[in-house]
């Protein structure tokens, strides 16, 4: 199949139209979108990611208007949530309708849903004029593309269109939040953090061990986020023994920075997030065989970086 790259919004809303799959650029990282009512497009989604079938997709909306074509009913707290954080990194897991097929979210009952603040995302959304679902734009199991070129690289030739944006700004997946119990709980932690969320709403919780299990959340099972190479977390820059070819990502330089064959100094946790899965790939592209990433305070952003290198790490 050929791939059309453009800049072009609108021309990349004609293949959803068509029941094609496209790529798009979010704040946070690049999608796969098809038309959410289209059944045979939404499975292209999942042919081309290699994608699990037990593993939903999200529902990327332009207005609360397309809310009302996919859910139904919206829960007293989702309602505060959507006034303080859309549109924004923040997904919602609400009651779906049955308009939405059941491929979309895996059988689930249940449908999260996401209003990006991108403006490319949203022009892009407009001119769909359909609720758009969509995973992250990655083959299954690697790292999400925060560029254009990333998305070509795992899935050039395996689907239609890819829109041509910029670097994604968060660089680290949306916040999933549950908003089916008595308190919203994060299914995954994300750009809005823990500390904001319990602002709107004190009860918020972080899912445990226990959530995790059980089928809430059913992408929580699968790999994700992992380089080839083998990923450290590492504590303590001053102590990284450094094997044949290794990488380094943190805050502070190691004090053996000659050893690394690739590294990178971020400013602050922002930067890193940013960062992180973008180099990832170029760490693969360098046939790089460990890759240190120091560890960060489990406060605010954070606690989600901190929890896609974990992922890395550990699978
Ligand atoms: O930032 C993002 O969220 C990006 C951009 C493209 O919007 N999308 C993204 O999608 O990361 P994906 O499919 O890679 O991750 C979606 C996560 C998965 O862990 C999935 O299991 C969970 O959200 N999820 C989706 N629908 C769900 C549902 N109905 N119930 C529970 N978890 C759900
Ligand atoms: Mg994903």
């Amino acid at each position: 199949m050929k791939t059309k790259i453009t800049e072009s919004p609108s021309i990349a809303a004609r293949f959803i139209h068509r029941g094609e799959v496209v790529a798009f650029p979010t704040e946070t990282v690049y999608g796969l979108g098809a038309n959410i009512f289209n059944e045979e497009a939404v499975e292209k989604i999942f042919i081309a990611k290699e994608r699990p079938a037990d593993n939903p997709l999200i529902a990327h909306i332009f207005d609360l208007f397309q809310l009302e074509q996919i859910t139904s009913g919206i829960p007293e707290n989702a309602a505060k949530l959507i006034e303080a954080f859309f549109p924004g990194p923040l997904t919602l897991i609400l009651p779906k309708n049955e308009r939405v097929p059941s491929v979309a979210t895996a059988g689930l009952n249940t449908i999260g849903v996401r209003m990006p603040k991108d403006p490319i995302a949203r022009q892009f959304l407009r001119a769909c004029a359909v609720p758009v679902a969509a995973p992250s734009a990655n083959l299954s199991g690697r790292p999400s593309p925060t560029t254009w070129q990333a998305v070509r690289a795992d899935l050039g030739g395996r689907i239609s269109c890819i829109i041509k944006g910029d670097r994604t700004k968060i660089g680290l997946e949306s916040t999933v939040v549950d908003c089916s119990g008595e308190a919203p709980v994060i299914l995954r932690a994300g750009a809005v953090t823990l500390e904001e969320l319990s602002e709107v709403i004190p009860q918020t919780r972080i899912s445990s061990e226990a959530d995790l299990s059980a089928p809430k959340s059913p992408g929580m099972k699968h790999r994700h986020y992992a380089p080839k190479a083998k990923v450290i977390p590492s504590p303590f820059p001053q102590y990284t023994v450094t094997t044949n070819s290794s990488a380094y990502i943190g805050l502070i330089a190691p004090p053996n920075a000659a050893r690394f064959e690739r590294i990178l100094i971020c400013e602050d946790v922002v930067e890193y997030a940013r960062e992180l899965f973008n180099f990832f790939r170029e760490c693969d592209e360098m046939d790089v065989e460990t890759v240190f990433c120091q560890t960060v305070d489990e406060e605010g952003l954070g606690l989600a970086l901190m929890d896609r290198i974990r992922r890395a790490a550990y699978g």
